[in-house]
């Protein structure tokens, strides 16, 4: 499961990034596609990361940040590209971004191993 995990979030970075790309080259159409395949994969890293949370953790201890932080970096990256395609500021989530993402390795990888 930890696999899927890892692959799931992965890939939701990846995506992220390209919806990033896309919204700041005004392409809404794409966007609106890689924006709903992005909340799929929330669901997933989202679902996987309860599974491990739950098997593995058994809610216990530290692996509850860890999931927390997860939380805030699918919250971040959600809020980045709503707001940003209504032309909002994001600026404040791109710093919550940064931070939470250093957390969720310093966790994920350094904490948990
Ligand atoms: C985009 C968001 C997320 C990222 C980038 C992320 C990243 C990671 C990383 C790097 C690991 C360590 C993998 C390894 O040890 O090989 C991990 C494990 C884990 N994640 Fe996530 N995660 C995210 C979201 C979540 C969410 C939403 C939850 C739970 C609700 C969650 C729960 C867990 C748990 C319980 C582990 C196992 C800890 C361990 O044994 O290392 N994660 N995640």
């Amino acid at each position: 499961m930890i696999h899927v995990h890892v692959t799931t979030w992965f890939l939701t970075l990846v995506l992220f990034f390209v919806a990033v790309y896309l919204l700041r080259a005004n392409k809404q159409k794409p966007l609106k596609i890689i924006q709903m395949v992005l909340r799929l994969l929330y669901l997933l890293v989202l679902g996987t990361g309860l599974h491990l949370l739950a098997a593995y953790y058994q809610f216990q201890g530290a692996a509850n940040i860890k999931a927390l932080v997860g939380l805030w970096v699918i919250f971040c990256m959600e809020f980045i590209l709503t707001r940003g395609s209504k032309g909002k500021p994001t600026k404040i989530f791109w710093i919550q971004l940064v931070i939470s993402l250093v957390l969720v390795f310093v966790y994920g990888y350094g904490i948990l191993g």
